[in-house]
């Protein structure tokens, strides 16, 4: 089985693998993956934001990006995300695994059916994260006493601007739990292809309004924090497959 860790801000490299790069080409552009060596050689990563965080959310190819995991055969993905705290589900500094999303973004193409050749599915997104990745996560995080809130929902912005404090506000009122920019394009793409997938969120900052300051956690505290995800991750991309929704039509 082949397995790979979508990272976000401040997740750049898997601490302790070494990787060589690949180009994956495919219909909607090339891609470059980190593929880990050795031991680690069916374990791949994709920096959504690019190696140099120079590619805004808005600006992701994440089709290439889902494709090209597809291409390679990769079934499950431990994707991470850096989000803004509206309830205290997960505050600043924190973590927990998402379970639902809300899609706000404008203008981004989010399927892979366009219809015409391309044909026309709705796929069901009634379990939008893989059940089975998300109870292998919560169990790791258990045995580790790492505190992970086991469900939340994900707002997503089309940024790249933050969100003004009214708009944080209506977002709290349809039930969001925290914001980010990313991670419904990837999700809903991923359930498309029929990839397992789970995601945790880390939370840098309270969003617009909700606590007086726009105060972001330090990158020293990211790095830790990606250290022990990737820890996670890791334990539960290559464990024994369970049961979930993943490929229902
Ligand atoms: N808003 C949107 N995306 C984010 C935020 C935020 O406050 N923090 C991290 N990603």
């Amino acid at each position: 089985m082949k397995a790979a860790i979508l990272g976000g801000t401040g997740v750049y490299s898997i601490e302790g693998i070494s990787t060589v790069d690949e180009n994956v080409e495919t219909e909607y552009g090339l891609v470059t993956v980190k593929k880990g060596t050795g031991k680690w050689k069916d374990l791949y990563f994709i920096s959504r934001h690019g190696l140099d965080h120079t590619i805004p959310p808005h600006k992701i190819n994440y089709r290439a990006n889902i494709r090209a995991l597809t291409l390679l055969g990769i079934e499950r993905v431990f994707a991470i995300y850096a989000v803004g705290s509206i309830t205290d589900i997960v505050p600043p500094g924190r973590f927990g695994l998402v379970s639902q999303f809300i899609d706000v973004t404008q203008g981004r193409i989010n399927t892979f059916y366009e219809g015409g050749k391309s044909g026309l599915k709705h796929t069901p997104m009634d379990e939008p994260y893989c059940a089975d990745l998300r109870l292998k996560i919560l169990t790791a995080a258990k045995k580790r006493g790492f505190p992970l809130a086991d469900s939340g929902t994900y707002i997503c912005t089309n940024g790249p601007r933050f969100e003004t404090p009214a708009e944080i506000k209506m977002y709290k009122m349809f039930g969001a739990d925290y914001v980010g920019m990313t991670g419904a394009t990837e999700t809903a793409l991923a359930r498309e292809a029929g990839i397992h997938l789970a995601a945790v969120s880390y939370s840098i900052n309270w969003a617009a309004g909700i606590k007086d300051d726009l105060e972001f956690i330090s990158d020293k505290e990211i790095e830790e924090t990606k250290n022990k995800l990737t820890e996670i991750a890791l334990e539960v991309l290559f464990d024994k497959p369970g049961a979930c929704q993943c490929n229902a039509e």
